[in-house]
């Protein structure tokens, strides 16, 4: 089969599409034909080894030569001790703890697996287990956001942001989404009351203060953070600088006691009830995925640039549908 395979930390030049074996399943996995997988930031973390936590497991090389997490395909083979899927079912879901979706085969465990909706193609529901997930968590779980009030989401109109200012609207509250010059406008196209250009102003300095702050590419300090919150506020870290990480880590619960304002991570946790949840508000025209570009598995390298060096809004998404089979 092919796959898009890596060996070294770098810029996508370091891909290469190469033939390899087809895997095959384990009593406890299923083999899977895959349809469509999404790119995520986690996938450009991984390739080009930054932030430092992008290497877990993997220091000087990478732990996985293959990239890919957000997987949408048809079952074609199944283990011994599955009981839940069978060959010919339609599936997608998150496989981040083992990665290889830039393939034209995978095999996985259950588990992380949801059922494709009839409605909904394979592209849509590959848009779907990172980004969706993530922002559920964070805006409804996490977040709890209640009607009128001020979220602001940092990073907006990327893959997870896209989904977040969608449901934070839906839950009735006044949007602000941050993201460069160039997504302005796609923003405000998805809901948000207010834009902010990150190029230009910096949104810790303006005066204004929030409920909720969900940052998925934070890198500012803790204190930047806190001036930014109302005094019951909560700020999320979903991703960004190792250093912000760690001052969240050990000031956090600091700054909760002194003030009361909520800094914490967001870990995701990936699970099966969020993606049929997820599914279900898009079965119901409540979130949409938005699809930026699509790209054949050949060209992951390029999908991974565009993505990488800041063009895409919303998703990208790499569909085997295309030239490659
Ligand atoms: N916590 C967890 O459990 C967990 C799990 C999975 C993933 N993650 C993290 O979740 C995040 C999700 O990202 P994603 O997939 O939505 O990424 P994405 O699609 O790349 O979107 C990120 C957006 O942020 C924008 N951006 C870049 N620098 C910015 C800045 N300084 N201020 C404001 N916006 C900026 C980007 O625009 P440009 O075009 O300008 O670059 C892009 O539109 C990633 O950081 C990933 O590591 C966390």
């Amino acid at each position: 089969m092919k796959a898009v395979v890596y060996t070294q930390y770098g810029s996508p030049d370091v891909l290469q599409l190469k033939e390899v074996a087809k895997p095959t399943p384990t009593d406890d996995e299923v083999l899977i034909k895959i349809e469509a997988v999404s790119v995520n930031r986690s996938d450009w973390e991984g390739l080009i080894g930054k932030p430092l936590y992008a290497r877990i497991g993997g220091l000087l090389k990478p732990r996985r030569q293959v990239l890919g997490s957000d997987i949408a395909g048809r079952v074609e083979m199944v283990g011994r001790n599955i009981k839940r899927l069978k060959p010919g079912d339609e599936v997608f879901g998150d496989i981040m703890a083992q990665m290889g979706g830039f393939a034209e085969y995978v095999c996985v465990r259950e588990k992380p697996l949801a059922l494709k909706p009839a409605s909904m193609t394979f592209e849509e529901v590959a848009a779907l287990p990172q980004a969706a997930v993530i922002a559920l968590q964070g805006i409804r779980d996490k977040g709890q956001v209640q009607p009128g009030q001020q979220v602001l989401i940092n990073g907006a109109g990327g893959g997870a942001g896209t989904f977040a200012v969608q449901l934070a609207k839906s839950y009735g509250a006044e949007v602000t989404g941050v993201d460069n010059t160039g997504k302005l406008d796609f923003m405000r196209s998805l809901g948000a009351d207010h834009v902010i250009d990150y190029t230009r102003e910096d949104f810790t300095k303006n005066g204004k203060q929030y409920d909720l702050i969900l940052d998925l590419i934070a890198h500012r300090s803790v204190f930047a953070y806190r001036r930014a919150l109302r005094p019951t506020g909560r700020y999320f870290f979903v991703g960004g600088s190792v250093a912000t990480l760690f001052q969240i880590l050990l000031l956090g619960p600091l700054i909760r006691r002194t003030t009361g304002k909520n800094i914490r991570l967001l870990a995701v946790q990936p699970n099966l009830n969020d993606l049929v949840n997820v599914t279900e508000l898009c079965e119901a025209g409540k979130l949409f995925p938005v699809i930026d570009r699509r790209f054949p598995l050949h060209e992951v390298p390029e999908a991974l640039r565009y993505l990488g060096e800041g063009s895409a809004r919303g998703k990208v998404i790499i569909t085997l549908e295309q030239s490659d089979q």
